[in-house]
């Protein structure tokens, strides 16, 4: 029954949502307490109620992609969202999509920090007959059903896309032959992001007997974790050759340039350490523009308005993809324009 009746009610909100899209309306919102404190009925019939438990805030990517989120969810747009910020904490995923469950939101949209871990709590969605849509990083669960769909990218063809290009580039160089030393800064382990763009590396390691890591970091997607990391292998490596650094994010690559400072070692531009990195964001393709960064592989943040279609499919009784990839491209420092930078967003 109580099915039924939430069907009902998204049918209705589906309408209506669709009417105040078209007329470009303002909806309100009514909510009531219950004993523990949650806010259980946020039940105006004209907003559909989302949760979204977001990573944390570890990147100029992961603002770029809250911020799209919360645009795009707005109530002028039909939309109650109710965001939690996990802090880069899955334990805190797990309460926020549990406390989703409780206040009988009508979606959950989950941005997962690692691959694992995510059967039981899903599955609770699922009983609850709440629709889960999976944004940005993939889960790796035994029953697929305990999710309606994903959108997010093919970060394994970022990987590939950098390697190939670093294999280009070194061609160019006239390098292909010699000893290739790369330091490799990885992201969150565990994440899609990192799993990927770390395998595409791993497979070009395989493939080139004259390439070799330098080193692996953990740079955990942040600025100041790849600062503090790189310095320390810095201080206690001088003499250890680095012909390229592999930066699982930009705000990493950001952290590295600035410990490759600190050391007096040059980078970028045809001569210096080559710097690739992910996500080409603006500030990174700013970089990219002046020779310090040489490859952005981009990965898009810009979910909001995809998942608002997916909701309004869903809302809409239609089948949606199981999962659906952005295109990206890349940039390096030999292509990139000043209008690729000025049409950026983010
Ligand atoms: O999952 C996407 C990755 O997460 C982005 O590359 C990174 O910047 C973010 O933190």
């Amino acid at each position: 029954m109580k099915r039924m009746l939430n069907r009902v009610a998204r049918g209705l909100a589906a309408s209506m949502l669709i009417v105040s899209m078209i007329m470009g309306l303002t909806a309100c919102t009514a909510g009531t307490k219950s004993e523990n404190g949650f806010e259980n009925e946020i039940s105006d019939s004209k907003l559909v109620v989302v949760g979204f438990s977001q990573v944390g805030s570890e990147s100029s990517w992961r603002v770029a992609n809250s911020e799209s989120m919360k645009a795009a969810l707005s109530e002028e747009n039909g939309f109650e969202l109710i965001f939690d910020d996990a802090k880069q904490k899955q334990e805190n995923q797990y309460k926020a999509i549990r406390r989703f469950i409780q206040q009988n939101v009508d979606y959950i949209v989950l941005a997962p920090i690692t691959e694992t871990g995510w059967d039981d709590v899903l599955l609770e969605a699922k009983k609850a007959d709440i629709p889960v849509i999976i944004v940005d990083r993939q889960v790796k669960v035994s029953n697929p059903t305990i999710y309606t769909g994903w959108v997010g990218s093919d970060f394994q063809k970022e990987g590939e896309k950098a390697v190939k290009w670093l294999e280009d580039e070194l061609e160019l160089r006239g390098r292909a032959q010699d000893e290739i030393s790369i330091l490799h800064l990885q992201g969150t382990i565990g994440a899609t992001a990192q799993l990927m763009r770390t395998r595409g590396l791993e497979k070009a390691l395989e493939e080139h007997e004259n390439w070799s890591l330098a080193a692996l970091l953990e740079g955990e997607y942040t600025e100041a974790k790849s600062y503090e990391v790189t310095k320390g292998f810095l201080e206690e490596n001088p003499d250890s050759p680095i012909d390229v650094v592999y930066c699982e994010n930009d705000n990493m690559a950001f952290g590295v340039m600035r410990a490759l400072d600190e050391a007096g070692i040059a980078y970028g531009g045809e001569e210096g350490i080559i710097i690739v990195s992910f996500d080409a964001v603006r500030s990174a393709l700013e970089a990219c523009l002046e020779g310090k960064i040489n490859l952005c592989v981009e990965c898009n943040p810009l979910h909001g308005p995809r998942v608002v279609k997916i909701i309004q499919e869903l809302e809409a009784g239609e089948r949606i993809f199981k999962e659906s990839y952005v295109e990206e491209e890349i940039f390096s420092y030999r292509d990139i324009t000043r209008e690729v930078i000025d049409s950026r967003t983010y």
